[in-house]
């Protein structure tokens, strides 16, 4: 591939792990209406909006209930969510994260959020990791959700990249699909059988180096 200029993250499940909050907040959503929901549900929702999250989670209980009725459950979630990851500290930055982002910037390559999540501010800045990045895109800022590629192509914009010259780093399929449509190279975090799209998939960013980046 051309040299790469910038490499593009996801948040939820790449940066820490909140997929354990969210699914906290979706179960105890389901409780109230009287069904269970499965941590095997819970992989439904990876990369998911929240609105189409709730959707899935409706369908699963066989619940129907009005559209002003799916914004306040919706609300109620992300309460609870927020309550979760207000209380978010450094040390549940996933290994090796950290210890990359400041290789990718030592050695003059770009860095950028492309996150679904509405949330992403709170939980980089409980962090305190925003001075790592240098544009954030996250859920305030498209319209359209991933497998869509708005966020990564807004995301390779700010940077003054061209989509060619970014990576993408994801754990969710519907994230690498995204990243495919970009015409970016994809690398997944997690496993295989679930990110078989993706050019390249690792466990994690525990002693990764830059030839993460050769294609
Ligand atoms: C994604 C998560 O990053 O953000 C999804 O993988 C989540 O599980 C989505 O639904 C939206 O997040 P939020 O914080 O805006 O509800
Ligand atoms: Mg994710």
């Amino acid at each position: 591939m051309k040299e790469v200029k910038a490499c593009l993250f996801d948040l939820d499940g790449v940066i820490v792990d909140t997929a354990k909050y969210h699914y906290l907040a979706w179960k105890r959503l389901s409780q109230e209406l009287g069904f269970d929901f499965t941590e095997e549900d819970n992989e439904r929702l990876k990369g998911v909006s929240r609105m189409a999250s709730l959707e899935i989670l409706l369908s699963i209980g066989q619940v129907v209930v009005s559209e002003e009725e799916k914004l306040s459950m919706a609300e109620k979630k992300n309460k609870w969510y927020v309550d979760y990851i207000s209380k978010l500290k450094e040390d549940e930055i996933l290994p090796g994260v950290k210890e990359f982002l400041t290789l990718l910037r030592e050695n003059g390559i770009k860095v950028a959020l492309g996150s679904a999540s509405k949330n992403s501010m709170l939980i980089l800045e409980n962090l305190k990791l925003i001075p790592y990045f240098d544009a954030i895109i996250d859920g305030n800022k498209v319209s359209k959700a991933k497998p869509d590629p708005e966020v990564f192509l807004l995301g390779a914009k700010e940077l003054g990249v061209n989509a060619e010259e970014c990576v993408v780093f994801e754990d969710a399929e519907a994230g690498i699909e995204a990243a495919k449509r970009a015409n970016m190279k994809a690398v997944g975090i997690g496993s295989i059988d679930v990110l078989n799209k993706a050019d390249k998939v690792v466990p994690g960013f525990k002693g990764i180096r830059l030839e993460i980046l050769e294609f």
